[in-house]
């Protein structure tokens, strides 16, 4: 009998363990001794346009390079002018390699009809006094733009991040573009700062930047 029970209490131990690790959307795999959740390839359906989100892979190297090329050519939102600051073939495939091999990093595309339409890239660093941190850049081709590709992007960003104990996702938006504002509030980002006259655009003024951050208390 007492055999019995012990058995009993390991298998529940078991899967209480093993529900507590695995969610619908992501896997928890061995790296260098740590566990962290590997995000898996989900399908979306919105407003008639359906749509992919994975993590990028190497083979996509030379579609990042043209899309980020292209939205910075679109909107001013960025850093850059359209050209400055560009990432090759080459430069693309570096980073995707680092980022899959790093728990600190990801890197998600949102694919439509096999074309890359946009993407979200956190990045974070192995420091002690800022390793519980990551920030992100997010970015959709304008024609896709409205279909929940952005929201669904930083929703799995966040389901990552939370389900890899980072305590903080932090981000830099031009004070002007408050959709993505919006977008981010939406999500528990706070405003934390005001970073004044940071960026001066095509108009010749100069514009505030915001930095935003959302804490996971539980992390
Ligand atoms: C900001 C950005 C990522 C949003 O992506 P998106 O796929 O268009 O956004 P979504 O369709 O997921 O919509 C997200 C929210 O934006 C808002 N939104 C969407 N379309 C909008 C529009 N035409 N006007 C105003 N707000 C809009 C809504 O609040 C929406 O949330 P809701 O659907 O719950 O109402 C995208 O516009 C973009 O890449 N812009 C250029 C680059 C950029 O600004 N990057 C961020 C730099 S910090």
């Amino acid at each position: 009998m007492p055999f019995l029970f012990k058995r009993v209490t390991l298998q529940v131990w078991i899967i209480r363990y093993y529900t507590h690790f695995i969610d619908d959307n992501a896997i928890k795999e061995s790296g260098g001794g740590e566990y962290f959740m590997r995000v898996e390839q989900q399908d979306f359906m919105v407003k008639g346009l359906s749509y992919t989100i994975r993590p990028a892979v190497e083979e996509d190297a030379k579609t990042l390079s043209e899309v980020r090329l292209k939205l910075d050519g679109e909107t001013e939102t960025f850093d850059r002018e359209k050209g400055e600051g560009y990432i090759d073939e080459s430069g693309f495939r570096k980073i995707i390699h680092e980022d899959a091999e790093c728990n600190h990093n990801l890197f998600l595309v949102a694919e439509v009809h096999g074309k890359i339409a946009g993407f979200i890239r956190a990045a974070g660093n192995n420091l002690k006094r800022t390793s519980h941190r990551v920030e992100f850049g997010i970015g959709v081709l304008k024609e896709y733009w409205g279909y929940g590709i952005g929201k669904n992007l930083l929703k799995e960003l966040i389901r990552w991040a939370d389900s890899n104990g980072i305590r903080k996702i932090t981000l830099h938006v031009l004070e002007t573009n408050q959709k993505a504002v919006k977008l981010y509030e939406s999500f528990g980002f706070i405003v934390e700062g005001i970073l004044r006259d940071d960026k001066l655009l095509s108009d010749g003024n100069y514009y505030n930047t915001i930095v935003m951050g959302r804490i996971n208390e539980k992390s």
